[in-house]
């Protein structure tokens, strides 16, 4: 009794809106990562998800609207800088914090006193997005489509083998290809006088120093709890080295120019930063498919997006016992 994979198609995607208002999980494809989408107004839609991913109820989730407009809904204030975030970055890879406003519950904020909103840049999120608004919905809780502590999938393929065995029969997984970014959204706080990143993925510090005039400040400046944050995420079976000596028979991610070590696994050979974002996770998974039980990976050099690929390889690397 598993859930289905469904092309993203027309009436696919509409049956999928039925089916989020009807108290229903969804798998959604969006530009970053896969989600498990939820009726951020339904508490106990919201309860079934946690349960599906095995994640500690105080974690607060992402809000995802069908557009801009439609924060003002979920917020009690938008700062002039957000706008301008907004303005330029929405629909895609950027999460805000902003103070919540009464729609906005506790077991979606984790209790806190702001709220996360993303517009995300996937044609299929969006109309499933519209969909469901035009169904009288307003916005869709929608974390990571895994298990507590493991890899972001970014195919559908990956959503099934996180969760096939956990979500309900008359759930679905929308399949739209695999993501395009394949790092989980920028999250910016946007509840004090300055934008502080506290999760960085594709819109970068001086692509939002540039949208907004100011520069964004470093993430101990917040009080606010990311998950993502902890120091053990992201985490594959296999444990990750960081260095460039990969032994025999272990898998191996670098950028192409890096040959791959006599006997060691080429996982990816990406040849640019984007590439290298897109193909991590996957990389990352197809080694536990293989069975293998270590992966060295080469962290790429630079600011940037390397920032943020460097941020889930260390994660994907850390030994300890914290997990988020
Ligand atoms: O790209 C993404 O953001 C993906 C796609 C599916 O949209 N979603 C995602 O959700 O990565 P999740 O739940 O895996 O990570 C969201 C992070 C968590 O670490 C959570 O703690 C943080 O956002 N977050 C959400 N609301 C917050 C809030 N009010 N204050 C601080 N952090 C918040
Ligand atoms: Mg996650």
């Amino acid at each position: 009794m598993s859930p289905k994979i469904l092309p993203a198609q027309a009436q696919n995607i509409t049956a999928a809106a039925k089916h989020l208002r009807a108290g229903g999980l969804v798998g959604m494809p969006t530009e970053t990562v896969y989600g498990l989408a939820a009726d951020a107004e339904n508490q106990a839609a919201v309860a079934s998800m946690y349960l599906a991913k095995a994640r500690p109820g105080d974690h607060p989730v992402i809000v995802h609207l069908a557009s801009a407009g439609a924060a003002t809904n979920w917020v009690s204030s938008i700062p002039e800088f957000a706008k301008s975030l907004m303005k330029d970055f929405w629909p895609g890879p950027m999460t805000l914090i902003l103070p919540r406003s009464s729609r906005a519950k506790d077991f979606v904020t984790g209790s806190q006193d702001s709220v996360g909103l993303r517009v995300p840049g996937h044609p299929v999120a969006l109309e499933l997005l519209r969909k469901f608004e035009e169904l009288g919905g307003h916005g869709l809780v929608a974390p990571s489509a895994n298990r507590y502590g493991s890899v972001s999938p970014t195919t559908a393929q990956a959503v099934f083998d996180e969760l096939g065995g956990v979500l309900a029969e008359r759930d679905v997984i929308l399949d739209g290809g695999a993501a395009e970014v394949g790092l989980e959204s920028t999250i910016i706080d946007c509840t004090g006088a300055a934008p502080v990143i506290l999760r960085p993925g594709a819109i970068t510090s001086a692509q939002i120093e540039q949208s907004c005039g100011l520069k964004p400040h470093a993430p101990n400046e917040t009080k606010v709890r990311v998950s993502g944050s902890h120091k053990k995420h992201y985490s594959p079976r296999a444990t990750v080295h960081l260095s460039p000596d990969a032994t025999l028979g272990s898998g191996f991610i670098a950028l192409a120019e890096i040959p791959t070590p006599a006997g060691a696994i080429r996982l990816a050979q990406p040849n640019n930063l984007e590439e290298y974002a897109n193909q991590l996770f996957a990389a990352l998974r197809a080694a536990d498919n293989l069975g293998l039980s270590k992966i060295f990976a080469v962290a790429p050099q630079g600011d940037g997006l390397a920032i943020a690929i460097r941020d889930r390889l260390s994660r994907a690397a850390h030994q300890g016992s914290e997990i988020g």
